[in-house]
């Protein structure tokens, strides 16, 4: 049996390239545990969603099993069912009730501009002057908010996604929650000062019960954080993978650029390919079992959906990038009462991305080295230089 500690999120090569050690994981040792994350990790598709839909047993919710959240981490993000219920459903419905393809149009339009300006030049960087303007501009259209500095936001939103990994590196928690708390007042200035008639976030205003007590007020104001921060750097990490991949696939980019009815599927598969989310994690309220692997009560679980979508028991030839897949019901978007509330936004995002470079004269191409960022959670690049010339 392999050992769970010879995956080390961090290490270089494996930041380059999970995927075969997570699939040795997978084939070898797929429920093990993890000394260095101090977590069981769960790698198969169907033990990633048995969990997922056993909310009573694997907590989101850190207090039920003894621990302390601190005020400003909740949200719907944090709380589980039923206390969650009533800020889950406030957002869905405000995005319900947007208009998501006027977004995408006006997504395709930003993003032919960006790839237009990018092209006047012999190389770009696709993260700084693509996939994170198009991410911040998407995000604020939903939200209904005016969008702020890039670069200042940018940086504070960098901050709070390092921290996710606190875990593994304890020098990143401090400065990500420096950044909450700048994000904090930014969103709250969005709740107290006359906001935008229209937009997502009017509707919530609009929709929070009348005698919200402080307690619901804080996860409605967090939740609207987690929307505008996590939506944004989900959405830029995975336009910035997505575009990767398609550089990686000429003659894949080739037949989306031929054929336009290739663009939703496509959408899809390129997030299951490289998603940007490696995996979520949820603590066993009692002694339980993971595909008869006995999980003691108050064990962290780690469920690497980046493993899940790669998964051959799932996904037929799973390694490889099928951009017409079928039946392709990847965890890219998480699954059950935490799974991404901004999922059809961000697939209009993802296709107006494809559709913009899909119609572009020149396909894209890379022309230097690429860096990933360091990073457990998020899989995203720090650097990816490309050109749009012939
Ligand atoms: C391609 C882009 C995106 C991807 C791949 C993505 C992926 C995910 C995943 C995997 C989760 C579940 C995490 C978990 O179970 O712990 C999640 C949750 C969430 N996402 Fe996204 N996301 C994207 C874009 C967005 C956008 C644009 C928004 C909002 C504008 C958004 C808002 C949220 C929120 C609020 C949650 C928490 C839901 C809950 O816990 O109930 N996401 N996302």
């Amino acid at each position: 049996m392999l050992p769970a500690l010879t995956y080390e999120p961090l290490d270089p090569a494996t930041v380059n390239n999970p995927y075969p050690v997570l699939a040795a994981l997978r084939e070898q040792a797929p429920v093990s545990w993890h000394d260095g994350m101090s977590s069981w990790l769960v790698t198969r598709y169907a033990d990633c969603t048995a969990v997922l839909r056993d909310h009573t047993v694997f907590a989101r919710d850190r207090r039920r099993t003894g621990q302390t959240v601190p005020a400003a981490s909740l949200s719907v993000q944090s709380l589980d069912p039923p206390d969650q219920a009533g800020v889950r459903s406030l957002f869905m419905n405000a995005l319900r009730t947007q208009d998501l393809p006027a977004l995408e149009a006006r997504a395709r339009d930003r993003a032919s501009v960006l790839l237009r300006e990018a092209a006047e030049r012999p190389s770009f960087e696709v993260m700084a002057e693509l996939a994170a303007p198009l991410s911040l501009s998407v995000v604020c259209d939903l939200l209904g908010v005016d969008e702020p500095p890039l670069v200042e936001f940018a940086a504070a939103s960098d901050a709070i996604m390092r921290s996710m990994d606190g875990g593994l590196d304890p020098s990143v928690v401090e400065p990500g929650r420096q950044a909450r708390e700048e994000l904090t007042t930014l969103v709250d200035s969005w709740f107290t000062e006359t906001g935008r008639p229209s937009g997502l976030l009017a509707h919530v205003r609009a929709h929070t019960p009348a005698g919200a007590d402080k307690a619901e007020e804080l996860f409605v104001r967090n939740t609207a954080r987690v929307m505008f921060q996590g939506g944004y750097s989900t959405m830029t990490a995975a336009l910035g993978n997505a575009l990767h991949t398609l550089t990686a696939h000429p003659e894949a980019q080739e037949r989306l650029r031929a054929n336009p009815r290739l663009v939703p599927k496509a959408a899809e598969e390129l997030v299951r390919y490289d998603g940007p989310v490696q995996g979520t994690s949820r603590t066993a309220t009692r002694t339980t079992t993971i595909a008869g692997i006995p999980i003691p009560a108050g064990d962290p679980v780690v469920l690497l959906f980046a493993a899940a979508n790669r998964d051959p028991a799932r996904f037929p030839d799973p390694d490889r990038l099928l951009l017409d897949r079928r039946d392709n019901r990847h965890l890219g978007y998480g699954w059950g009462t935490h799974s991404c509330i901004g999922t059809r936004a961000a697939q209009a995002c993802v296709r107006a991305a494809l559709e913009a470079l899909r119609t572009h004269r020149t396909p894209l191409r890379l022309t230097g080295r690429t860096r990933r960022q360091p990073s457990a959670t998020m899989r995203t690049f720090a650097t990816l230089p490309a050109t749009l010339q012939p």
